[in-house]
């Protein structure tokens, strides 16, 4: 039976019910929407609604209901209850009677769902918190391992500078920790407890709401009632910072299937984040990346959604708003799982670097030294930029690398240069001059590496 019958002599169609009910959904929501019952038994309560001892039978029920459902959502779901609200309030009713019908008083599902909503987000942020420092704890031990390792750094994709894999994997630490201090900022924000905003203009019952919002772990309570029951802010925010995390994560997989690649060949994957082909044998396909990759996508998708569906509600509640939770379901669940997947891949990786440093060799990935080389010996950037422009021509036309050149050619463009050029054109030269703060000479990624173990 659903919550409001009283209203209505016609009974709701089955494809309404079908369309309208959201206990599929919002089945997630079980436990918190007991905790808030628990604390709001206690709330009605103190204004004389419950005497003390109904107020215990109503807790202990609920109690009890809980260790009864536990975590099985497929029997809530069987209940064929309107939504999670409507559930815990029937199995209320079933097991104490008819004080089970108190519990609704001066409280609308409208706080209440803002209210689970919350809770649930708060316990989910936690999680997705130990999520992000597992992965930053993964790329500072592969950091570690393979701190020295050099591979050609790219801009656009063309071979630019040799850098070391550890400068890589620091790289992602930092996207990865500015992940982590939105998931924290978002966190405060939401922090605010809406029970006791009735339907929208407030509960009529003159309970503690600050004593109520710290009874259940918040920071304090909501402080306007129409604002209470139609912000989905947090969700908003969730959803964004979800979108922004996977996007790093979406790159950082698409840097590693480059490098895994046949054509680079820097890396390899495990075999228990990779699958074959059912065809060709020889394949050893990156899935996991590809999905963490992909899976970006539907987390975009869902951030758009909420934002459009909030886009010009009236205040306050509207059922519109109901559509919040599979998509933020659906993104927190998918950022976790690609979270704790990265982590496994980086785990297994293993860098070739014989492969890695002969890439970082070619491509004259060593050009900038050279003319830094000519800018040392009083030539203009300029000019320099453009003797070594044209060496590379040459030493292409020779299939020469530019440290392989003969001196006399290397005079014909540019007098200035000695003999003292070459140690200058080493890998191990290039990396060592990168030696500023945030910079990939091997000693700065070490010290920054210390300072993130540090952390
Ligand atoms: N299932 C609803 C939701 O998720 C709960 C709130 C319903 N409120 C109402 N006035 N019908 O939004």
């Amino acid at each position: 039976m659903a919550l409001w019958g009283g209203r209505f002599q016609g009974q709701s169609s089955a494809l309404f019910q079908l369309f309208n009910d959201s206990l599929p959904v919002d089945y997630r929501l079980f436990q918190q929407d007991v905790e808030g019952s628990i604390a709001w038994a206690d709330a009605i309560a103190s204004v004389g609604i419950l005497s003390a001892d109904e107020c215990q039978r109503l807790k202990q029920a609920l109690n009890d209901l809980l260790t009864e459902v536990g975590e099985d959502g497929n029997a809530i779901i069987a209940s064929g209850a309107e939504d999670i609200h409507s559930f815990v309030e029937q199995r209320l009713i079933a097991k104490v009677g008819d004080l089970g019908k108190k519990l609704h008083t001066g409280r609308s599902r409208n706080d209440q769902v803002a209210t689970d909503l919350k809770l649930w987000c708060k316990a989910t942020v936690t999680e997705l918190q130990h999520k992000l420092q597992t992965l930053v704890g993964a790329l500072l031990a592969l950091c570690e391992r393979e701190l020295d390792a050099v591979m050609p750094g790219y801009t656009h994709l063309q071979r630019a500078q040799p850098v070391t894999f550890g400068h890589w994997c620091l790289a992602y630490v930092e996207m990865f920790e500015r992940d982590l201090s939105r998931l924290n900022d978002a966190l405060k924000r939401l922090d605010t407890c809406p029970l006791g905003s009735g339907a929208l203009a407030g509960t009529a019952y003159a309970i503690d709401r600050q004593k109520l919002a710290l009874s259940l772990g918040f920071n304090g309570p909501t402080l306007n009632s129409l604002d209470a029951v139609s912000d989905r802010d947090h969700v908003v925010e969730l959803c964004s910072a979800a979108s922004l995390s996977m996007l790093h994560l979406s790159r950082m997989a698409e840097d590693l299937i480059f490098f895994n690649s046949g054509e680079a060949a820097f890396i390899e994957l495990a075999d228990n984040v990779t699958s074959g082909s059912s065809l060709m044998p020889q394949k050893k396909n990156p899935d996991a990346l590809e999905l963490i990759r992909g899976k970006t996508g539907r987390v975009y998708g869902n951030l758009m959604g909420i934002l459009t569906t909030m886009k010009a509600l009236p205040l306050a509640y509207n059922k519109d708003m109901q559509e919040d939770k599979e998509g933020l379901f659906d993104t927190l669940d998918s950022w976790g799982i690609c979270l704790d997947m990265a982590a496994l891949v980086l785990e297994g990786l293993k860098v070739n670097r014989g492969n890695a440093l002969t890439a970082a060799q070619q491509g004259y990935a060593n050009a900038t030294e050279l003319a830094d080389y000519l800018v040392a010996k009083g030539m203009p950037f300029r000019e320099a930029h453009h003797v070594v422009g044209e060496l590379v021509v040459k030493a292409i036309g020779l299939g020469l690398p530019l440290e392989q050149l003969p001196l006399e050619l290397l005079q014909q463009s540019a007098s200035v240069i000695q003999d003292d050029v070459f140690p200058h054109l080493s890998i191990e030269a290039c990396l060592g001059k990168r030696d500023v703060l945030g910079g990939t000479a091997i000693n700065r990624v070490q010290a920054a590496l210390k300072v993130k173990q540090g952390d």
